[in-house]
């Protein structure tokens, strides 16, 4: 009997034992290609040496020292190479164990830069429907997801909400992407007009939208347009990397493809890529010096900040994706796995789209194509084709709420950057049968 207490309560878990490159091997020997790089982590697979060996070494010499009294060789040269993989002006890092930690602690850092600033009014943030920033109460108060606020919902602090640039389904018949850009920003500044622009700390987003509605980057130029929008009120904009950063979509930060520089950027999943729990907080030089001229502390702080050994695993991390060239990788095998996703299912006639970036891919799947109805959430199709992929041996990350928080399907795909293309094929060949057997447990009426 189990006494762990698990997220889903009703279902057996299979024992995960051993890793093997982009498998994981369970206790009956049964063999799980992931899709899903767990939930976007396990960026270099599950049995990477050097990871494992830099972490060893770290624990033998000095696994923890507190952050309050010392910093450690790991933590600076960790922090030296995330200011150089990243855009230029982001200058200070500030490490984490978790996504969610790391997005509450971006949060305050921003209400405390407006503090510091002498800019006392700005306490509000403003996101975007339909994202997903995290399951501690700040980062879950300017989540879209409307799942995961359900319910929370009346003890979360206020915060609200704009469109996200989702093209598939918000882009109007006949309207450019230049249009539905334009009109997205304008719904942005009238927010901020509305709330006050004197009162808004912080816009929030991601730069792909993640697991809350599979895989959607903004089109070209929207970030762009964001960005002209908050400098012209003073606001900042936090960019959640969380699952997109560390390299997830063929850059380091899935931003610099947007062409815009945020104030602040949290990373968590793939910078530890699972070996070791570690977040961080990258902050431009102007939010750093306001509260180290004005306060000289950020009056945030966890135990486990800058911890040895997580960053040493993370420098072990950062230095296998540049010597080994894994952006590169990531964006060939992204190309690849794309390619094959539209020759397997562009004409399926229950995918809707699919989209992307990088290593980061999602497919839309819909009731009727031409007029994207969706299947009936009661039938929580998404868990239908987790389960029948994984009987299978292929891990995916469905989820439901795609279309409006309630009603949609998607699968999102975030394979290790290590896949090849005999994995490519599995993935996809896996991924249409587990499709197709969990379709098939619909009746008629429901597909139609
Ligand atoms: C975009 C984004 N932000 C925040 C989080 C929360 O991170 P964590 O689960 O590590 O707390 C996630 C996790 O899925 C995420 O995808």
């Amino acid at each position: 009997m189990s006494h762990v207490f698990q997220r889903y309560m009703r279902k057996p878990y299979p024992v995960a034992v051993r890793g093997d490159g982009p498998y994981i091997v369970d206790s009956s020997g049964k063999r799980y290609l992931d899709a899903a790089s767990g939930a976007g982590v396990s960026s270099l697979g599950y049995s990477d040496t050097g990871v494992a060996d830099a972490i060893a070494k770290q624990a033998h010499e000095l696994a923890y020292v507190y952050n309050a009294y010392f910093t450690t060789e790991a933590s600076e040269r960790l922090a030296d190479a995330l200011v150089e993989m990243t855009p230029k002006g982001l200058d200070w890092v500030f490490f984490g164990s978790g996504g969610s930690e790391s997005m509450d602690g971006a949060l305050k850092m921003a209400l405390q830069f407006h503090l510091d600033n002498g800019q006392n009014a700005r306490r509000r943030f403003i996101a975007r429907r339909q994202s997903y920033h995290g399951c501690a109460m700040g980062g879950l108060a300017v989540s879209g997801n409307v799942v995961r606020r359900m319910l929370f919902e009346d003890v979360l602090m206020p915060a609200d909400f704009v469109s996200p640039c989702y093209a598939y389904r918000d882009q109007q018949a006949g309207e450019t992407d230049a249009a539905y850009v334009a009109r997205l920003a304008q719904e942005l500044e009238a927010t901020i007009q509305r709330v006050g622009p004197h009162t808004v700390a912080a816009f929030i987003a991601e730069p792909v939208v993640g697991a809350t509605n599979g895989a959607v980057p903004a089109l070209p130029g929207y970030f762009k347009a964001v960005k002209a929008v908050l400098d012209r009120y003073g606001i900042l904009f936090i960019a959640d990397e969380i699952l997109t950063g560390a390299g997830r979509t063929g850059t380091y930060l899935s931003i610099e493809q947007d062409c815009v520089t945020p104030d602040i950027v949290t990373l968590a999943k793939g910078l530890g890529a699972g070996y070791q729990p570690i977040s961080a907080i990258v902050v431009s030089g102007r939010v750093f010096d306001t509260i180290a001229d004005k306060r000289g502390y950020f009056i945030h702080g966890h135990t486990y900040n800058a911890s040895a050994t997580p960053c040493a695993a993370a420098l072990a991390v950062i230095t296998a994706i540049r010597e080994r060239h894994l952006l590169e990788r990531v964006q060939t095998m992204g190309q690849r796995l794309r390619a094959a996703l539209a020759e397997r299912f562009a004409n399926h006639p229950h995918v809707g789209d699919i989209r992307g970036r990088g290593l980061l891919l999602g497919l839309e799947l819909v009731r009727d194509r031409e007029t994207k109805a969706t299947f009936d959430p009661q039938l929580m199709l998404w868990g239908s084709v987790q389960r029948e992929a994984m009987d299978r041996g292929l891990i995916c990350y469905p989820m439901g709420g795609t279309a409006d928080g309630m009603n949609g399907d998607h699968i999102l795909l975030a394979p290790p950057f290590i896949i090849d293309d005999a994995q490519v094929g599995e993935i996809v060949d896996k991924l249409a049968a587990g499709l197709d057997a969990a379709l098939a447990t619909l009746s008629p009426e429901a597909r139609r």
